[in-house]
């Protein structure tokens, strides 16, 4: 509640180490894997408005809110919704939206580990001099080998899932803060590079073409749940990633510039990804819906023609490790703090069981690239069941709730007094929080359910 002025957990040591750490959080495969390939599927430039606009108009607003409930409950999410429907005389029943949370953590770490596995496997493709055939064939039949055997998917899988319990073990200011100071940016530099190497591929126009010229005419209800849903997934929004978060700030902290900060660094980033590889991908005839092998499929041509390339691309892998290492403590710390704060289990012993389970779900997605890949459910094998589970319906569904809570439930005054805005400010964070964040939200459902 209010009264407390921190997490049991601790706090961050400042409000730039919270600025850090929640854009370590936000930034991860989800910009540099995810966004290029889904934007490849579905087309490129409309597809890259509508999620422009989702991070604008629905993302920034429910990030405000999602800080502003972490903060004033200083609790794990699950605590932190019930105490404040307490205090604003709503439903208990709210913290359901903290367990929604964090089952939607789980599902969505037990992918995420093994695609941060690939991103390891890489490292080492990488310095074994591997990319070093120009060859797109080549480079494709390397991904499709790893694609092929669960024991390397599982080895790495296994690797990413106990670096991740490390940090998470080492708590607040040990573990999380410290990982991230200068991983943010050498990652953007190494993103510079990338794309300057990619104005000289021959694909630049092309590439640029795609990733900024819309044609409506491409999308569909579908890639405009994606889109949106995106929007939550690549800003960790709508599963209590963020709110946590918030709940180890201090007070006094505008909520609302650090929430720009980290959009901000969140976005470029994505773009920037999509400018590096789609001119590859045009430059080599590759295809661009090639899917989630995309990056490991277009990245390494550009490694294996630049002189000292291995090493380019050793960094690059590295660091798209510790990009993903940075987001994945944040899906996992909401299920370790309820463990600590409710069942009463140490840090260590609480990220061994959350990190278990997690390991255990990635083991079945591994599978699903291989000896399982037949097993479909809607046509969707586990690794695509479980994105479109989190990223399309859970993320946005967290998100509605944290906006309909923060703009209809909690009492104004109390808004007004964590985010300390001026009045034009909150007006207009008012407006987006209960109007225009929820109706797109269900807007965009009821397009997809056909009823509209
Ligand atoms: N935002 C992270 C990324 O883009 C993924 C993430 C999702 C992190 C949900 C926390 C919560 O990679
Ligand atoms: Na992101």
């Amino acid at each position: 509640m209010s009264d407390k002025t921190q997490s049991i957990h601790g706090a961050w040591s400042s409000r730039f180490a919270f600025i850090l750490a929640a854009t370590g959080s936000a930034v991860g495969l989800g910009n540099i894997w995810k966004f290029p390939y889904i934007t490849g599927q579905n087309g490129g430039g409309a597809f890259v408005m509508v999620y422009l606009f989702c991070v604008a108009a629905i993302g920034v607003p429910i990030m405000i809110a999602e800080i502003m409930l972490g903060r004033r409950g200083r609790q794990n999410p699950i605590n932190t919704m019930q105490s404040l429907a307490v205090e604003a005389g709503a439903d208990p029943r709210w913290q359901y939206m903290g367990w929604l949370g964090m089952v939607g953590g789980f599902l969505i770490l037990g992918y995420y580990s093994v695609i941060a596995g690939w991103s390891m496997a890489y490292i080492v493709k990488s310095f074994t001099g591997q990319f070093f055939s120009s060859d797109a064939g080549d480079i494709k039949a390397l991904f499709d080998d790893l694609m092929a055997s669960p024991i390397q998917q599982i080895f790495w899988h296994t690797v990413f899932m106990l670096a991740t319990m490390q940090v998470v073990m080492r708590g607040v200011q040990g573990g999380l803060e410290k990982s991230v100071r200068f991983l943010m940016p050498a990652l953007f530099f190494l993103l510079l590079i990338l794309v300057a190497y990619a104005m000289s591929s021959g694909g630049y126009e092309q590439g640029i073409e795609f990733l900024f010229n819309p044609d409506f005419s491409k999308i569909d209800a579908d890639a405009v749940l994606t889109a949106m849903g995106h929007a939550f997934f690549t800003l960790s929004l709508g599963m209590g990633a963020i709110m946590v978060y918030g709940s180890y700030l201090p007070g006094h902290v505008s909520i609302a510039k650090t929430t720009f900060y980290i959009a901000g660094a969140d976005t470029i980033v994505a773009l920037l990804a999509g400018i590096a590889i789609f001119p590859l991908v045009f430059a080599n005839h590759l295809e661009a819906a090639a899917g989630p092998g995309l990056i490991f499929q277009t990245l390494p041509l550009a490694f294996g023609h630049m002189g000292g390339g291995w090493l380019f691309g050793l960094l690059f892998f590295v660091l798209l490790f510790f990009a993903a290492l940075t987001s994945s403590i944040s899906i996992i710390e909401p299920a370790v703090a309820w463990l600590v704060e409710n069942k009463d289990l140490q840090r260590r012993e609480a990220c061994l069981w959350a990190g278990g389970a997690c390991w255990a779900l990635g083991v079945a997605v591994v599978f699903s690239f291989n000896i399982w890949s037949e097993h479909k459910w809607f046509d969707k094998n586990l690794f695509e069941l479980l994105d479109y589970l989190t990223a399309n319906l859970m993320l946005p569904l967290g998100g509605l709730a944290i906006a309909v809570f923060a703009g209809w439930k909690m009492k104004p005054a109390h808004a007004e007094q964590e985010l300390e805005l001026p009045a034009q400010g909150f007006q207009a964070w008012q407006f987006l929080i209960r109007y225009v964040a929820p109706a797109s939200v269900f807007l965009v459902f009821l397009h997809v359910l056909g009823v509209l």
